[in-house]
């Protein structure tokens, strides 16, 4: 036997005593402040608001200053800077009678003043230390505008394209989104609140909003138990298990009752089953919203939310207007109002406010800390790693660092697109464009040609909605026809043509959901005459969202996708295009054909009656007009090198209940120059007490390989692998048949078969 390790047995009480001795003292703290509280300034805690600046709904809140004076506000939002938050920390501690300070919120969600790529980018580089460190930064820069609580990661599962913020997540899958879930939460919070650069996380938005029917923002949310517990809870989850601070509530219905009102979702899973220590916190009005939902009056629906285990209401008030008579009216408890309040005030003594309610105004910080040199060169390695090449044909990429290149299209030199969605913070003139980082990287000896070619789109009315934050889709004054001309006529005098084409960044984001997910008309037309011209084409795109590119792929021998790749995108697009920097992005998101075949996900059932290829089509759950498969599947990016796979060799066929599986490959780089590869691992549980899906990812790791080296890649299998929740909510694992593939995405892959006993 094994003999016990006393030295970590010790260490292990010593953490214990110390952790226990902290929360006690926390609490004790606590409840003395709670003693001394009224019932209307334990509401007040409760109130969460906003002056204005980068909203997202129709409310604002009035007279913040009077209110926090009132010790009406526990936090504030939207304001950044240690000046202004200084201020109002200062009238909180200063001009109420028990000095409890606010909290200051943001949204920073992929970056502050550094912009990294959207969430949907950050996820495709597979890399998880490196999505830690891009948020360890944007904490370190949130941190030094002075503010202390961020409402990012956003974990929401989304597989439907139309809706806009595809972009805020990291995709399709729960086994993934599950990691960067957790590696987002360390990367903000760190393994101290209490030191001047972490802040807390805001994990959202509970539950299932990427869910959303049709892929309209705020649309009704209705799925099976077994669907959210196996395929949309897992990366909230792994969020409260990496201790989140607290979580926002979304603004759908579960089961019929919102988010915001669910005592199901708020408190039986969430602090019962899943332990969760935090804070709860609505969305913007999502409190008051549910009087549209049809829930009752703004004095019922306050009730309830209360009820329920909602803590900090944002912007709707209505806490602050009815609490204290609902408890009057023996419709809440005391106990509920003390345990929210009880709550927000841990959160504000975890993050040191009550040592040091300035700790985070700090002027000097602020001064060398907010894009700093080193923050910006991060910014562009982190942006290059998330491209995705969805196609190389005769490796039109890289580039030559010489020659002529037309550079072509309306996203081409356009600073206003380049941070993408939710990037309030993210100053756009500082941006860098693609066309300045090609001129950047690629030295003197290439001639660079420019022409607009298109507007982002010509439909006026729908400019005018893109337009709200900003001049996003510029309107060129001459006729699509004269512009289409000219770039023509650039085209022909290039070698190569880098025709920068998608969306505008606020044609994904919040309340920017689309039923056309393909190019905007004018784009594609500008597009087919650029074809036309037989010169060879490298459609470098930007887009929040998987987009249909069914014909662009079939024309076009080149495309790039790079998101939206925030501060440093210019630069990382052109490190990528002239070959400094090897493609190794992988989609996190299946890309459909078109969009009749929406929602399409890798990890589905396989129906009774699937249709393989080859199949007489008949009866066979597939399209008379379209294929099954997307056009670029979950898991796929190609490299400026070519990959292969041996065989998968299993150390043995069976698995024991308490044994473990290793499954290797050796993976080969066959081509010319060294490359990074994301191997994946999938698994099929072939039969099940449910249907269980077709593949699901259960683990990858990223190689570099140098040309003609080979690496051994194996992955240990367990029984833990191999639970799924079933039909009575139990996590459990069935014996039977499995199959493992391993690949470089989920649809090529080796396959071999093992059996668990
Ligand atoms: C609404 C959005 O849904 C949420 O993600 C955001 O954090 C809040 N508004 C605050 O701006």
């Amino acid at each position: 036997m094994k003999k016990p390790n006393i030295t970590l047995f010790v260490f292990f009480i010593i953490c214990s005593f110390t952790a226990n001795a902290q929360s006690n003292k926390m609490n004790d703290f606590i409840s003395n402040l709670m003693k001394k509280m009224t019932l209307e300034e334990k509401i007040g805690q409760l109130n969460l608001v906003t002056p204005g600046g980068a909203v997202t709904g129709s409310v604002v809140s009035k007279d913040v200053d009077d209110k926090i004076r009132k010790g009406q506000v526990g936090g504030l939002f939207g304001i950044t800077g240690p000046d202004k938050i200084r201020k109002a920390q200062e009238i909180a501690v200063k001009n109420t009678r028990l000095h409890i300070p606010l909290l200051f919120g943001l949204d920073v969600i992929h970056g502050h003043r550094t912009i990294f790529p959207i969430p949907l980018g950050l996820s495709a580089s597979w890399d998880t230390a490196m999505i830690r460190h891009s948020a360890r930064i944007a904490a370190n820069e949130a941190t030094a505008d002075a503010l202390n609580w961020v409402y990012s990661p956003m974990v929401d599962i989304a597989r439907d394209p139309r809706w806009g913020r595809i972009a805020e997540g990291s995709g399709e899958d729960p086994f993934l989104g599950s990691q960067i879930a957790k590696v987002m939460v360390e990367g903000y919070q760190g393994n101290d609140l209490s030191k001047d650069t972490t802040v807390m996380a805001c994990v959202k938005h509970f539950a299932l909003y990427g869910a959303a029917e049709a892929g309209r923002d705020y649309n009704t949310v209705d799925m099976s138990k077994v669907r959210m517990y196996n395929e949309y809870l897992p990366p909230y989850k792994a969020a409260v298990d990496a201790g989140a601070g607290s979580i926002m509530t979304s603004f759908n219905t579960i089961d019929g009752i919102p988010a915001t009102a669910n005592k199901w979702l708020l408190t039986d899973l969430l602090r019962k089953q899943w332990g969760f220590k935090g804070f709860v916190v609505t969305d913007y009005t999502a409190l008051s919203e549910m009087i549209n939902h049809g829930m009752g009056d703004d004095k019922k629906v306050a009730e309830l939310a209360l009820n329920a285990g909602v803590d900090m209401d944002m912007v709707s008030e209505e806490i602050l207007k009815y609490a204290s008579q609902l408890v009057k009216e023996g419709k809440v408890s005391v106990k509920t109002i003390d345990d929210a309040c009880r709550r927000v005030l841990e959160a504000k003594y975890k993050l040191g406010l009550f040592d040091d309610p300035y700790r985070y105004c700090n002027d000097e910080k602020a001064k060398t800390e907010l894009m700093s040199d080193a923050n910006l060169q991060a910014a562009r390695e982190i942006a290059a790693r998330s491209f995705v090449l969805l196609k190389n044909d005769h490796n039109v990429l890289p580039l030559k660092k010489s020659g002529t290149i037309a550079l072509i299209g309306p996203l081409a030199d356009s600073k206003r697109n380049m941070l993408g969605t939710w990037s309030v913070s993210g100053d756009p003139e500082k941006s860098v464009t693609i066309m300045q980082g090609i001129k950047n990287v690629a030295g003197n000896d290439v001639n660079i040609l420019y022409a607009k070619g298109a507007n982002i789109s010509d439909d006026t009315e729908f400019i005018k909605r893109v337009n709200v934050f900003g001049e996003e889709i510029t309107v060129d004054k001459r006729s699509p026809q004269e512009m289409i001309s000219e770039a023509v006529e650039t085209a022909n005098k290039a070698d190569v043509v880098i025709a920068v084409l998608g969306e505008a960044a606020d044609m994904t984001g919040e309340s920017s959901s689309m039923t056309h997910i393909g190019l905007q008309q004018s784009q594609e037309d500008l597009l087919k005459a650029l074809v036309k011209t037989g010169k060879r084409i490298v459609v470098v795109l930007m887009n929040g969202r998987p987009m249909t590119l069914t014909w662009e792929d079939e024309h076009v021998p080149a495309i790039l996708d790079t998101w939206f790749g925030g501060t440093e995108a210019g630069n990382a697009v052109a490190d990528v295009l002239f070959g400094s920097y090897n493609p190794s992005g992988k989609l996190t998101v299946s890309f459909p054909r078109n969009v009749g075949q929406i929602p399409i996900y890798y990890n589905h059932f396989n129906t009774g009656r699937p249709f393989h290829p080859g199949d007489s089509p008949k009866f066979k759950s597939d399209y008379l007009d379209a294929e099954n498969t997307p056009l670029y599947p979950f898991g796929y990016g190609l490299s400026y090198t070519t990959f292969s796979y041996s065989d998968i060799s299993l150390n043995t066929k069976i698995l024991k209940p308490t044994g473990k599986i290793t499954a290797t490959v050796t993976v080969t780089n066959t081509g010319s120059v060294a490359g990074k590869e994301t191997v994946q691992l999938y698994i099929r549980d072939m039969v099940g007490s449910i249907v269980r899906p077709v593949k699901e990812l259960k683990g990858f790791q990223q190689i570099a390989l140098a040309p003609g080296e080979s690496k051994k890649v194996s992955f240990t299998i367990s029984v833990d692998d191999l639970k799924f929740f079933n039909n009575d909510l139990k996590y459990v694992y069935e014996p039977g048949n499995f199959k493992v593939f391993i690949g470089t995405n989920s649809r090529d892959v080796k396959e071999a078969d093992f059996k668990l006993e």
